[in-house]
């Protein structure tokens, strides 16, 4: 025993609310395999040991401009969902714009988030670009929504992939706050990220130093959910990769981007470790190590892209699904809204 002071971890959720499980996406562009191998595919096994939210966040994806066809690519994220696992009877699947409780909490938190916090996102200064003075309040405050997603819920556990880390710690920022301003100590938890896997960052099949995005101009850059057979085998043969054979230590691949990635993505994909990818081609050519990295990926997307596009011929079937996602929804949120309202002393 020594007489130091034994550091107890400050508790994120010390009113102990139920654990709840919250995440989402966008329905903007092409679902690619960042956001399969970054979040969705880490969603399944959390369906047995907490009760999970899923939600597409509509809301989000206006934020740089009005998408054509929001609703049609809010069915296909819902599908993309169901398609690779998520099941809609045990977890609740919806469209954010259908529960008013997220835009109403987003305004309370919009008063409690800083401008200091939410200058220093990173996300946002690479999507304003030098064009901050012309891009939407949304798109500044989109961080603000996105904890307000979560506290509605008062959500407890958050996977993502590791670009939403920061975002996360606003949340847990803003609902800090929130407790400690409004003297509520314990009313919101403080959701702890899940960031998992092997690939919490997918990088772009073109650039080892860029992130996989449903943005990047190439479509080469991407393996997309939707994408045939024939597409994901000619994007990986495509793929950029240094000269060298597979080999050397992790810390060796991990100094060669691109390499990293492709090794990151077969480990993901069939359940292995990087090191024990790196054990077995060990000395290979990317040529061979590319035909069967391109024969997995196309044993794990294709029968997704399959059911995704089998779902999406019944869209009233989709529809009765995000309908009743949305009631299950508000029975959760609305509540805890009407919480926020009276801490926050509204009449
Ligand atoms: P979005 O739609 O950009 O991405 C959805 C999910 O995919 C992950 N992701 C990746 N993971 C690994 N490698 C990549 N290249 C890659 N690209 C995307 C993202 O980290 C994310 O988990 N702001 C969120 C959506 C959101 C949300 C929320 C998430 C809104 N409210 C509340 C969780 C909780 C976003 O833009 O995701």
């Amino acid at each position: 025993m020594t007489d130091q002071a034994v550091q107890t971890p400050v508790s994120s959720n010390p009113a102990g609310h139920p654990e709840r499980v919250f995440s989402g996406v966008q329905p903007t562009g092409n679902l690619h395999l960042g956001n399969y191998l970054g979040a969705i595919r880490n969603w399944l096994p959390m369906q047995d040991e907490k009760p999970c939210i899923f939600c597409v966040v509509d809301l989000h994806a206006i934020t740089a401009g009005f998408e054509p066809d929001l609703a049609d690519k809010t069915r296909e994220i819902a599908a993309a969902y169901i398609a690779a696992g998520i099941d809609p009877e045990k977890s609740i699947v919806f469209a954010q714009s259908r529960v008013p409780a997220h835009a109403e909490l987003a305004w309370i938190l919009n008063c409690v988030a800083r401008i200091g916090w939410l200058d220093r996102m990173t996300q946002f200064k690479e999507k304003a670009g030098k064009n901050k003075e012309r891009v939407s309040v949304g798109l500044y405050a989109y961080p603000v929504l996105m904890a307000a997603d979560i506290l509605a819920y008062r959500g407890t556990h958050v996977p993502v992939g590791e670009d939403q880390k920061q975002h996360l710690e606003l949340a847990r920022d803003i609902a800090q706050k929130f407790n400690n301003d409004l003297n509520v100590p314990g009313f919101f938890p403080q959701p702890e990220p899940m960031i998992l896997g092997p690939t919490p960052r997918v990088m772009s099949l073109r650039d080892g130093k860029a992130k996989m995005s449903k943005s990047d101009m190439s479509d080469l850059s991407r393996i997309n959910l939707k994408d045939s057979d024939e597409e994901i085998a000619a994007k990986i043969r495509k793929a950029r990769t240094d000269p060298e054979p597979i080999g050397g230590t992790l810390e060796e691949i991990d100094a060669r981007p691109e390499a990293s990635n492709l090794i990151g993505i077969y480990a993901a994909l069939s359940g292995k470790t990087k090191a024990e990818v790196l054990e077995i081609y060990d000395g290979a050519q990317f040529s061979t190590f590319k035909g069967e990295l391109a024969d997995l990926t196309i044993s794990v997307i294709g029968p997704i892209r399959d059911r995704m596009a089998a779902l999406l011929t019944d869209k009233g079937e989709i529809d009765r699904v995000l309908n009743r996602g949305a009631e299950r929804a508000v029975e959760i949120a609305m509540p805890i809204l009407a919480e926020t309202k009276k801490a926050a002393g509204f009449l």
